[in-house]
């Protein structure tokens, strides 16, 4: 396994969001965290990264623990995360926010600039625009791009598809699959079953801050009652 999470609480200030989540990824695999608003994806993706930290439970990434760590030392040992809201440059250009997003890790040269437009040929054409006129799409394509750059093994995503047109969905299902390809295990959070069916490989269902079901997508998929249950299908 990448990652295990064993039995974890998190929550902000007086109040507790998930209260016990465990779950697993194997390397080379897509795995998801399905479930409604306010099930604690976010949060659950947050603390993994050190963002929100952990009132008690672990965290392993490899081999060592690592609940408790500063987010960019997470990120160092390499755990990328892509935001919800994308966090870009906005005044910096395309080809500027690929080039620092690697510096600032200083890690190996796996993912370069054009690796990243063969990934998301849309971004080639737009290396000199400024973050801020790109389209929300474009703008999630660049944000997975800095995510890359950093040479994860690890890449959280959290709601990669909210907003895009459907075939903006349809090149990211297929990017990520490519993504996997090259080496990268990938644990995303999203509401959207279909999507996940499309892409992930395993899925797990989070309801109230803690994992009610774990299974393979064609297993939930196949699951009326879960579906109409935890998801809105
Ligand atoms: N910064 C915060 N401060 C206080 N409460 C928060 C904060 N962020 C989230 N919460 C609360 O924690 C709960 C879980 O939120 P979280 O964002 O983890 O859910 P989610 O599954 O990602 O939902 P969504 O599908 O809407 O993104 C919600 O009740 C939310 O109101
Ligand atoms: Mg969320």
């Amino acid at each position: 396994m990448v990652l295990r999470v064993r039995n974890l609480v998190a929550g902000y200030g007086q109040s507790l969001v998930i209260h016990g989540v465990s779950l697993a990824v194997d390397r080379g695999e897509i795995a998801c965290l399905l479930g409604r608003n306010g099930a604690g994806k976010t949060t659950t993706l947050r603390t993994i990264m050190g963002l929100t930290p952990p009132r008690s439970g672990t965290v392993t990434f490899r081999d060592a623990e690592i609940q408790g760590n500063a987010p960019f030392r997470i990120a160092r040992l390499g755990i990328g995360f892509v935001p919800d809201d994308r966090r870009i440059f906005p005044d910096l250009t395309v080809l500027e926010n690929l080039e620092l997003a690697r510096r600032v890790a200083g890690r190996s040269d796996r993912w370069t600039v054009q690796r990243v437009c063969e990934l998301f040929p849309v971004l080639e054409g737009l290396l000199q625009h400024k973050g801020n006129h790109l389209s929300g799409g474009e703008q999630k394509m660049l944000a997975i791009g800095r995510a890359l750059m950093q040479d994860p093994e690890l890449l959280l995503l959290d709601e990669p598809i909210e907003g895009l047109a459907p075939l903006v969905v349809t090149h990211l299902g297929e990017a990520l699959r490519q993504i996997r390809e090259a080496g990268v295990t990938i644990l995303l959070a999203d509401q959207n079953v279909k999507f996940c069916r499309r892409v992930a490989d395993r899925g797990y269902i989070l309801e109230k801050g803690l994992i009610q079901f774990e299974g393979t997508m064609a297993a939930i998929w196949e699951n009326e009652a879960i579906l109409s249950k935890y998801l809105a299908v």
